[in-house]
């Protein structure tokens, strides 16, 4: 299957909300990462779409901006979602691999995720690098954890404490040195 990845447009967004509601049921609100999510915009820059050479939404990948205990934001991926009949073509991984990257060059030092270890860990997701940082809520064992890019290994030793929604961050005033680790 020919797909490309694009930004996601505002047009995007009754698709991906269906897209979601299929993957991931509608139960999904109660999630502890949902809590990140409730009235705070996705990170603008790290959402994407694969779309086919139709223009067809295939699948969506958005990161959330979270701050930890010391107030410092790092973004936390996820929802990622793939329209069932197209799974299991690379679709998932291209996300993945574009979104991080995108995050990468905004400066981010790290990633966090909760989600399911046999599929993340391929992309250099550990839950050991998550230990010193805890959730406001439940998650099935050991899918809360994190990465760090190159040239940052380490930072996430600075980042400790609780994970709270970043309802204080706004692109406007965000500054890159807010998220880079002492
Ligand atoms: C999980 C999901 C996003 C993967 O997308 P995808 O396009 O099917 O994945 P890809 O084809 O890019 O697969 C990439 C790799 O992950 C593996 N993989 C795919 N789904 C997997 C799963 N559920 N568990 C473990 N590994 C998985 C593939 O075998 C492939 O391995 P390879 O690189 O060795 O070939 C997709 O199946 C989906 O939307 N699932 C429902 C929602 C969901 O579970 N989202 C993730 C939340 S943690």
């Amino acid at each position: 299957m020919t797909f490309h990845i694009d930004a996601e447009l505002l047009d995007d967004a009754a698709s991906i909300e269906a897209l979601i509601e299929t993957c991931f049921g509608p139960n999904r609100k109660g999630r502890t990462v949902y809590q990140f999510r409730d009235g705070i915009p996705p990170v603008h820059e790290l959402c994407f779409v694969a779309r086919n050479e139709a223009d067809r939404m295939l699948g969506s990948i958005r990161f959330w901006p979270v701050q930890t205990g010391d107030g410092r934001i790092l973004p936390l991926l996820g929802p990622l979602a793939v329209l069932p009949e197209c799974q299991g073509q690379g679709i998932g991984r291209t996300l993945i691999t574009h979104g991080l990257g995108a995050a990468e060059r905004m400066g981010f030092p790290a990633v966090l995720i909760v989600g399911k270890p046999d599929y993340y860990v391929p992309f250099g997701f550990d839950r050991g690098l998550a230990d010193g940082l805890t959730l406001p809520g439940p998650v099935a064992p050991l899918t809360f954890m994190a990465m760090e890019f190159p040239g940052h290994e380490g930072c996430l030793d600075h980042y400790a404490g609780l994970v709270k929604p970043a309802d204080n961050w706004s692109h406007p005033v965000f500054s890159h040195k807010d998220c880079l680790a002492s």
